[in-house]
């Protein structure tokens, strides 16, 4: 098998994965078309020759991996989604991007992808949100060539961002649910990579900022687009309903998108940092 081609039967569609299930809630594309600029910035930042094989893992419609193919790499976008992975095949194939392709697949568990056989693997807000943090640095490191690299976007915890107060509104997590957030913590990154056998001489971590922007839609124009077709705010508008905080949510989040905005005319521009980490394998 050719080593990008990850098995697509690698999720039963008969047992139902509350991880896939989150993500294919709603349409993450609404949400995507504010993120765009950012993605291109940070594809822009990492030297990316033609030559090169990518993996861009939780890559969704393909903010990312777009950028990467139209600099010459050829890419691999796996998500767990797959609406989110017929939508980055659609826009690859209106792009006339012929070395990209979009596949399903779990970043727990990468089936049917060959060990080393990427020269970067890349994760902006995508690998963090699986839910088993230690396998998901096992399986980045295994597919990745040493030599390679390995490069992840992770929100950090209690930075002030809209997933922070929908938390506030959502149930407790289960008990032994680990918060996508612990991917924005320098010694949990550290212990995760450490056991997939990453010195953490290898690992580099700092701040960074992304732009949440658009020319033309308001910041609460954006609340209203996470409130309706993005999953994690979705299930707080869902228990917001449940207890009738649903107006609370909704009036946090707008003064929040609106005390965040940046943009100077109608549009949007919300910053948000971020830990970029870098793995040297
Ligand atoms: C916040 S979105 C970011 C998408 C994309 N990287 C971007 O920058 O626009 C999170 C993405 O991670 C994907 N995802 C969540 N859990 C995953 C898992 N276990 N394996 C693969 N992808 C996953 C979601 O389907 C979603 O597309």
């Amino acid at each position: 098998m050719h080593p990008a081609s990850a098995n697509p039967n690698v999720v039963n569609p008969n047992v139902v994965n509350p991880n896939k299930a989150l993500w294919e809630k709603g349409d993450f594309t609404e949400i995507a078309a504010f993120m765009r600029q950012s993605g291109e910035s940070v594809v822009q930042s990492l030297g990316i020759t033609p030559s090169l094989r990518v993996l861009d893992l939780g890559c969704g419609d393909g903010t990312t991996a777009i950028p990467l193919a139209r600099l010459g790499a050829e890419v691999v976008g796996i998500d767990i989604a797959r609406n989110l992975v017929e939508a980055g095949n659609r826009r690859a194939a209106e792009a006339g991007l012929t070395r990209l392709k979009f596949q399903e697949g779990d970043a727990c568990n990468l089936e049917g992808v060959a060990d080393k056989s990427f020269d970067l693997t890349i994760s902006i807000f995508g690998a963090m949100f699986a839910p088993k943090p230690f396998d998901v640095a096992k399986e980045m490191v295994r597919v990745t060539k040493p030599g390679g690299r390995i490069v992840m976007g992770n929100w950090i915890p209690n930075d002030p961002t809209f997933l922070k107060i929908s938390s506030a509104f959502t149930p407790p997590p289960p008990e032994g649910f680990v918060s996508p957030m612990t991917w924005g913590v320098e010694s949990n990154i550290i212990e995760r990579f450490g056991q997939a056998g990453v010195p953490k001489e290898n690992i580099s971590m700092l701040k960074d900022t992304y732009y949440f922007a658009s020319p033309d839609k308001s910041a609460t124009q954006l609340t209203e687009l996470l409130e309706n077709f993005y999953g994690p705010t979705m299930n707080a508008v869902e228990a917001a309903q449940k207890n009738g905080k649903a107006g609370e949510l909704h009036a946090q989040l707008v003064e929040l998108g609106n005390a965040q905005n940046k943009s100077k005319d109608a549009g949007t521009l919300i910053p948000a940092t971020f830990m970029r980490v870098t793995v040297s394998l």
